[in-house]
């Protein structure tokens, strides 16, 4: 807990002095998007906790594709700061962070179960901000996420979720090689509106 708000301000100010050099060794790729905008796609840093807990307001509020809608993102700065140091230190899951202008444009995330015997298996999970939709952001992460695992070598098989009715993200998956395995009927219910969840895998 940080009822002053100390530990975030100490993060705040241990942003803006201490972090471009920490920052750069977090640096997965540099890409020029199809507007000419330079994308940066990096591992996340406990001081970004602040900028990602809004960053999932916000885009909790932009459609309703997620998991949560406005406000109903219930990750606090103190619970995303213990979120970054588990996935930066685990094998098989991680965090990526789309970042333009110094500013939080998607986020894409592998997770893998800690048991043995399905440690092979993931589960992806990627938003992008609507401002920035159709410029390539997506694929961009993706291609880096299915990258990585396969050089770590250990995930067999990617999963997700999608709502029946996002067609954008299901042709984006379609485009990375995921196949429809299964449904999951009347998954989602959008204030009263309720849609199947497709399922879908990518075999590594
Ligand atoms: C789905 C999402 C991540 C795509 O991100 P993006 O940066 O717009 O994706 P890209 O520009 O790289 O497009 C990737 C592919 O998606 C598909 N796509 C995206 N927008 C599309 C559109 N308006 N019409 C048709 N296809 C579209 C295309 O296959 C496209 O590939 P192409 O450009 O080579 O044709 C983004 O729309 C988003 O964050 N949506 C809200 C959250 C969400 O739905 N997350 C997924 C939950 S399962």
């Amino acid at each position: 807990m940080d009822p002053d708000g100390y530990l975030l301000r100490f993060a705040e100010d241990l942003r803006e002095k201490e972090c471009p050099r920490y920052i750069s060794s977090c640096i997965l790729k540099e890409f020029k998007l199809k507007n000419g905008q330079t994308l940066v796609l990096r591992k996340p840093i406990v001081e970004d906790a602040k900028m990602i807990v809004e960053y999932l307001y916000t885009v909790g509020g932009e459609s309703d594709n997620l998991l949560f809608g406005k406000d109903e993102s219930y990750f606090t700065a103190e619970m995303e700061i213990e979120h970054i140091k588990n996935i930066n230190e685990s094998e098989t899951s991680s965090m990526v962070l789309g970042i333009i202008n110094n500013n939080i444009v998607s986020i894409a995330q592998i997770s893998s179960p800690n048991r043995k015997r399905i440690a092979h298996n993931s589960e992806v999970a990627i938003s992008v901000k609507k401002d920035y939709w159709k410029n390539g952001i997506g694929s961009c992460i993706m291609e880096e996420l299915i990258k990585s695992v396969k050089d770590g070598g250990i995930i067999k098989n990617i999963s997700l979720g999608v709502k029946a009715s996002n067609k954008n993200a299901i042709a984006m998956y379609e485009k990375f090689g995921f196949e429809k395995i299964g449904k999951h009927k009347d998954f989602f219910n959008i204030n009263g509106d309720f849609d199947d969840e497709i399922l879908m895998d990518l075999y590594i």
